[in-house]
């Protein structure tokens, strides 16, 4: 039987999420998106009009599909916790069943349990701003949009996860290290990240029988990273500085999780691990 996996995350063809799918495709899994509902409309406009079919080219020389693609807010669990302007707002308004709840509902009528559970998504409004001048409400929003979302996934993707299964997000060295310019409260998000996947590690582990991991990368020039305005400096000081000198590929990420997510991993839970070529083992920058 080919594992069933979905995949929160992905909204075009840049990121570790995508990266992910591709590295679970090529092992033989069947893969579903949960795609933010703001992007959702260009996600899908540029995978019709094959924008992404470079991308989706398997070594086989297939495309690779996806089962089912649901619009996805992680921030809200169920409709009741969606304030009015975000349900009239026209991005929203014309999807349904977005909430965590609701896509864990959809998943399960439309195609019965899931193996393989993938977080691969953030937000901090505040990211730009220092710690020291993040707002309450930019922090809180860093929290639930890049923290308690995987709580969430977790709790309502549970009961619909076959026992051997596992669960996988990403985070950032930004937990331990001080990385001036990684703000709004992303940095303290990342640490209840990796904190939560070690208690979730032992709570799911008990009650579902699956393993919690999370993947510590390295700079990629993503969307998101972008948007946090350094990414290029980090690109270039991680080239300068990290035991392995080259650029952090995607695909190296993809192939990581891929394990993790795989019987290879079956004892290996609870655990950050770091694909970064090596920069968070150095203590002085050369
Ligand atoms: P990305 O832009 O490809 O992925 C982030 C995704 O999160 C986007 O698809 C976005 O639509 C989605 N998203 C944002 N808010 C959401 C919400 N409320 N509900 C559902 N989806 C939402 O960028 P990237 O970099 O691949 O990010 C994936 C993960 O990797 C994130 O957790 C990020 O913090 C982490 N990471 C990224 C690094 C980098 O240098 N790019 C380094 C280390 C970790």
């Amino acid at each position: 039987r080919d594992k069933k996996a979905f995949i929160a995350g992905v909204a075009d063809d840049q990121g570790f999420g995508w990266a992910i799918a591709k590295a679970l495709a090529e092992a033989g899994c069947e893969i579903s998106l949960g795609v933010w509902v703001p992007a959702l409309n260009i996600f899908k406009t540029s995978f019709e009009k094959g924008k992404f079919d470079s991308s989706r080219k398997l070594s086989d020389g297939s495309l690779m599909q996806f089962a089912h693609i649901y619009p996805m807010d992680a921030v809200f669990d169920t409709m009741a916790d969606v304030p009015e302007e975000v349900a009239t707002n026209k991005r929203y308004a014309g999807n349904k069943a977005w909430t965590v709840s609701e896509v864990a509902e959809s998943v399960k009528k439309d195609w019965g349990n899931v193996d393989i559970l993938v977080h691969s998504l953030a937000n901090g409004p505040e990211v730009v701003k220092p710690l020291l001048e993040t707002s309450r409400k930019g922090y809180l929003a860093a929290l639930s949009a890049s923290s308690y979302s995987l709580i969430s996934m977790v709790q309502r993707f549970g009961p619909l996860m076959n026992p051997g299964g596992s669960v996988i997000s990403l985070t950032y060295n930004a937990s331990n290290r001080i990385i001036p310019g990684y703000g709004g409260g992303m940095s303290s998000a990342k640490a209840a990240l990796e904190s939560d996947t070690r208690v979730l590690a032992y709570e799911a582990g008990r009650k579902y029988k699956v393993r919690v991991n999370t993947i510590s990368a390295g700079p990629l020039g993503s969307r998101a990273a972008k948007a946090i305005g350094f990414i290029d400096d980090m690109i270039r000081y991680s080239y300068e500085n990290a035991p392995v000198q080259k650029e952090l590929a995607a695909s190296e990420v993809g192939n990581v999780a891929c394990f993790l997510l795989s019987p290879l991993a079956s004892a290996v839970t609870g655990h950050v691990m770091f694909v970064d070529n090596g920069l968070n083992v150095m203590g002085l920058a050369t």
